[in-house]
C-alpha cells in the first residue's frame, strides 16, 4: 500500500468517524430538548415536583405514586406503599378539587396545602426524607434551578417548592365534564340514565340524609361528621379527637368530595369498604358492619333501609359524578 493511499485512507476514516460523532450529537441534542418539557407556570413546574421521586428518601416514590391520575389521584389500594414498603396510616385521598377546601387530611390537621405538602415528603411510613433535605436535592438539578429562576425569580426554597406543588394541585378542579354536570346544567338531558336521575332524587331527598352532609359544588360541606366508624374496640382511629382533644370530636372525618368517587375505591378514612356497593349497604344500615359506634352522628342513628332499586339507583348515580377528562390521565 503506498503512503498517500494510507494517508487518504486514514482521513477518509476520521472524516467518517468525524460524521458519525456529529450525528450522535445532534442526534443527543435533538433528544434532550424531547424530553425536557416546556415549564413556564407554577403549575407545570408543581407539576414536575409532583411526579419526581427525588423528594423521597430513596428517590422511589413521588406524589402521583399514592396520588395516581388514574384513580383521580387517590390510591386504588387501602393502604398505599411508601419508601421501604412502609404502609400509610390512612386511605389515600384523592388530591382533585382542593382549591376550596379549607382542611386537609382525613383529621384535618392542616389548612393550607402548601404546608401540608411538607407532611407526605418527612412522614417516615410515605416519603422520609427531611424537607430541608429534599430543598437541597431541588437545588441540585439545573433544571430546577433555571425553573425556579424563570418563574419565581429565586432559587428553590421552602416557601416556593411548597406553592409549586399546591399549585398544580390546585389546577387539578373538576371541569363540568362528569355526566352530573352536563345533565345538571342542562348541556345534554340525557347525559344521566334513568336510573342515575332516580339516585340523584333519592341524593338529595330530605329522608336519605346524604345531602346534608355531601353539598355544595363539590358534595362537601368541609364539615367534620361521625358516620360510626369509630367503636374503640377494632375501629380505633379517633379522626378529628386527635387534632382538637375534644370529646365531641371523637371519631369524627372529614367529609370528603364525592367527584370521582367511582374511581377511588376503596372507600372511608381506613379504605374498609371496598365498592360503591358497600358503601350504600352501609348507609342502608351502619350496624349490620359496626355494631356499636361511639359517637354517631343523629343523622345516622336509624338505619334508612334502602330497598335493593334505590341501592341500585344510588350507586349509578355517583357514577355520574366521574368526569371525562381528568388531567394527565
Ligand atoms: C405513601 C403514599 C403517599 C405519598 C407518597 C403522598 N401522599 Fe398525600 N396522602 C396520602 C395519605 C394516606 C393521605 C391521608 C393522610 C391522613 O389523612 O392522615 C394523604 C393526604 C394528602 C392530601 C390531603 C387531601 C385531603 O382530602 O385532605 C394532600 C393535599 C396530599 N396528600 C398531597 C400530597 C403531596 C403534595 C405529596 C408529595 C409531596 C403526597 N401527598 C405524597 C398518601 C400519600
Ligand atoms: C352525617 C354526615 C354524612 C351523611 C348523612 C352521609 N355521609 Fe357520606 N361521608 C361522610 C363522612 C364523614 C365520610 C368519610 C368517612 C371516613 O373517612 O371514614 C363519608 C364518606 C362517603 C363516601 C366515601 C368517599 C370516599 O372517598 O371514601 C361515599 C361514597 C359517601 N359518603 C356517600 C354518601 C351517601 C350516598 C350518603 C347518603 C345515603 C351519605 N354519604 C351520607 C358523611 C356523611
Amino acid at each position: 500500500m503506498n503512503i498517500a493511499y494510507f494517508c487518504s485512507m486514514k482521513y477518509f476514516c476520521l472524516i467518517g468517524l468525524l460524521l458519525v460523532i456529529i450525528s450522535c450529537a445532534k442526534l443527543q441534542t435533538t433528544k434532550t430538548k424531547i424530553e425536557l418539557p416546556i415549564i413556564s407556570t407554577k403549575v407545570d413546574l408543581g407539576k414536575q415536583l409532583f411526579f419526581d421521586p427525588i423528594l423521597s428518601k430513596d428517590k422511589s416514590i413521588s406524589c402521583g405514586s399514592c396520588h395516581q391520575p388514574q384513580f383521580a389521584y387517590a390510591d386504588n389500594k387501602a393502604f398505599s406503599l411508601g419508601v421501604n414498603n412502609g404502609v400509610a396510616l390512612r386511605n389515600t385521598p384523592s388530591v382533585m378539587n382542593m382549591a376550596f377546601r379549607s382542611f386537609f387530611f382525613h383529621d384535618g390537621r392542616v389548612t393550607s396545602l402548601e404546608e401540608q405538602a411538607i407532611v407526605p415528603i418527612e412522614n417516615p411510613v410515605e416519603m422520609n426524607l427531611s424537607f430541608e433535605v429534599a430543598v437541597k436535592r431541588v437545588n441540585k438539578k439545573k433544571k430546577y434551578v433555571q425553573w425556579f429562576a424563570d418563574i419565581y425569580q429565586a432559587t428553590p426554597n421552602a416557601n416556593n417548592i411548597t406553592n409549586a406543588l399546591a399549585a398544580f394541585q390546585r389546577s387539578l378542579e373538576s371541569d363540568g365534564s362528569a355526566p352530573h354536570d352536563l345533565w345538571l346544567n342542562d348541556i345534554d338531558t340525557n347525559a344521566l340514565s334513568a336510573s342515575q336521575q332516580r339516585g340523584h332524587a333519592i341524593f338529595i331527598a330530605d329522608e336519605s340524609k346524604c345531602f346534608e352532609c355531601h353539598f355544595g359544588p363539590d358534595f362537601t360541606g368541609d364539615e367534620f361528621r361521625n358516620i360510626g366508624l369509630y367503636d374503640g374496640i377494632t375501629l380505633v382511629d379517633k379522626g378529628r379527637y386527635e387534632v382538637s382533644k375534644d370529646t365531641a370530636d371523637l371519631g369524627k372525618f372529614k367529609v370528603p368530595s364525592l367527584r370521582n368517587v367511582a374511581l377511588t375505591a376503596p372507600y372511608m378514612h381506613n379504605g374498609m369498604l371496598k365498592t360503591l356497593e358497600e358503601v350504600v349497604d352501609f348507609y342502608s344500615n351502619p350496624y349490620d358492619f359496626v355494631k356499636t359506634p361511639i359517637n354517631i352522628d343523629t343523622l345516622m342513628l336509624e338505619p334508612l333501609h334502602f330497598s335493593e332499586q334505590e341501592k341500585e339507583d344510588l350507586v349509578n348515580f355517583l357514577h355520574s359524578l366521574t368526569d371525562k377528562h381528568i388531567p394527565f390521565r
